[in-house]
């Protein structure tokens, strides 16, 4: 199934981009969830607001439809400032960049998302405009080469990323401010979903709520898709009320399961069974048999696996967890424990 037939893709489609906009929230107080990300947040914005200052730059980091872009349309009216947007693969050249930034008025948002696509030239460019507001422009070349120094207006850089890890160190410490995005609870979900029913001005009962919330894998981008998934059923097969039986039906037929597992996810949880005796199995290997794409097991499927406790990552590969078996309604090898951990003659010579 490719990424795009997919009902539990986290990427974004030209469906929902009508859709996310009009969902989107625009306040803090409008943002579910994510507590210690907002009650820092605020701090920082108070401060900076009483400083008459900018922000400092941020980095917010997480699975995709967590709410990176959200929060960042969010932290510019928060702060009464106008927003730049664009992305990593769109900055080409440093010229590009040197272009952007020169175009900024002070106070200004820019925000660059999936911030770890930057080629090296390009970042090497934002060193110096993130840590002293400069741009170091060569002019001319050979020996009569000089560079001069373009001051610019103090900016804030926000950037948004799926892979911290794939961020280079120079660029990582020039972040004043790092946050990382959770997954979202069921009972968040649900006043997402809420909220949006609203907006859609869809009639949804509280059973109906938590259905969708509970099956989104803590995902407000997967719950606002499943919402208007659900309501379409509702209006098809019901009086257009989205209640408990309605949103069960409407989503087996999806084949979104009750832990919002879909039918990718359980092709990839079998073949480590039937392939690899539940792992440890190589991410490469695990993508090759299951036909899939090694970032998007990565980015995709694997935080919601690790987050329900499925999946454990180990030096040796991924691991199955006997939870993942129960789930499966498949039976925990008996030797499992024996063939992975340790066993006590193992370990008695270190008491
Ligand atoms: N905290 C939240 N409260 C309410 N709605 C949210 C929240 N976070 C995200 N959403 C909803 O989910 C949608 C997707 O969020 P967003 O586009 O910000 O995700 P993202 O992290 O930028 O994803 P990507 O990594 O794919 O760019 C938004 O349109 C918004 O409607
Ligand atoms: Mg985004």
């Amino acid at each position: 199934m490719s990424e795009l037939d997919r009902l539990m893709s986290t990427a974004v489609r030209r469906e929902d981009e009508d859709i996310e906009t009009s969902l989107r929230p625009h306040t803090l107080k409008d943002y579910v969830g994510q507590e210690q990300v907002k009650k820092s947040l605020k701090i920082a914005i108070e401060a900076a607001l009483s400083r008459h200052d900018a922000l400092d730059h941020i980095l917010l980091y997480g699975p995709p439809g967590l709410g990176k872009t959200t929060l960042a349309c969010i932290i510019a009216a928060e702060m009464g400032q106008n927003i730049r947007v664009t992305s990593g693969p769109a900055i080409d050249r440093p010229g590009d960049l040197a272009s952007i930034l020169t175009n900024l008025t002070a106070g200004d948002i820019l925000f660059i998302d999936e911030i770890h696509r930057l080629s090296r030239a390009v970042e090497e460019v934002l060193y110096s405009a993130m840590e002293d507001y400069a741009l170091d422009i060569m002019i001319g070349k050979g020996p009569t080469a000089r560079s001069i120094r373009l001051d610019l207006p103090k900016f804030t850089l926000v950037g948004a990323t799926t892979r911290a890890g794939m961020l280079s160190a120079p660029l990582r410490d020039r972040f004043g401010i790092t946050y990382r995005l959770e997954m979202y609870r069921t009972d968040e979900l649900a006043s997402i979903v809420s909220r949006s029913a609203h907006i859609l001005k869809v009639s949804c009962d509280r059973d109906g709520l938590y259905e969708i919330a509970s099956r989104s894998r803590g995902t407000p981008r997967i719950a606002n898709r499943m919402l208007k998934r659900v309501r379409d059923y509702a209006q098809v097969k019901g009086d257009g009320e989205i209640t408990l039986p309605i949103a069960q039906q409407a989503l087996s037929l999806l084949d979104v399961d009750e832990l919002g597992l879909d039918r990718v996810d359980r092709n990839v949880l079998t073949t480590m069974i039937d392939k690899f005796g539940g792992g440890p199995v190589g991410l490469d290997t695990l993508a090759a048999s299951t036909g899939e794409d090694a970032g998007t097991i990565e980015d995709v499927y694997e935080p919601y696996l690790l987050q329900l406790g499925f999946l454990m990552r180990t030096p040796r590969g991924r691991m199955l967890t006997p939870a993942a078996y129960e789930h499966l309604g498949r039976a925990f090898p008996a030797d499992a424990n024996g063939k992975k951990e340790p066993g006590p003659e193992q370990t008695s010579l270190f008491p």
